[in-house]
């Protein structure tokens, strides 16, 4: 994917790639199907969706499931994420994912999409503000 060197990187091919993970969801219990796609400081993209337990806690969320394949296969330098769900407001990352994101990713660009074509941009900072991470050990 190209990369610009200010503000946001074309973020519309990620979010079409995280679409197409979420088709791959796996989400029997709750039937809400996510799918994320990170965008590497190389150009490569990692997706994921969210794959569910019937224990429901040991559900991973989309969000975590692309950082956690990028990393196992290498990557450690992150430039954005791309989020889709279908939801009546476009959905956010969860708590937990922020957090991870936060540390394994930085001060990401997130884009947050849904099955209508609209759309938010931020960073994750705004997300994650006053986070707690290696600088506080
Ligand atoms: N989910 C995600 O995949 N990402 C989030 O950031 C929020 C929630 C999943 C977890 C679960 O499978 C379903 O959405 C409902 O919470």
């Amino acid at each position: 994917m190209k990369r610009r060197t200010s503000g946001p990187p074309d973020l519309d091919e990620l979010v079409r790639l995280a679409r197409a993970a979420r088709h791959r969801a796996l989400a029997p219990y709750s039937g809400f199907k996510v799918g994320a796609a990170l965008l590497t400081d190389s150009g490569q993209v990692v997706t994921g969706c969210n794959v569910e337990s019937a224990t429901y806690g040991l559900t991973m969320c989309a969000e975590r499931v692309a950082m956690f394949k990028a990393i196992s296969e290498g990557q450690r330098k992150f430039v954005a994420v791309a989020v889709v769900a279908d939801s009546s407001r476009v959905s956010a990352p969860c708590g937990a994912c922020r957090q991870v994101l936060w540390e394994l990713g930085g001060d990401l660009w997130v884009r947050l999409a849904d099955l209508k074509g609209r759309s938010r941009t931020l960073r994750l900072a705004e997300l994650l503000p006053l986070p707690f991470d290696r600088r506080n050990l």
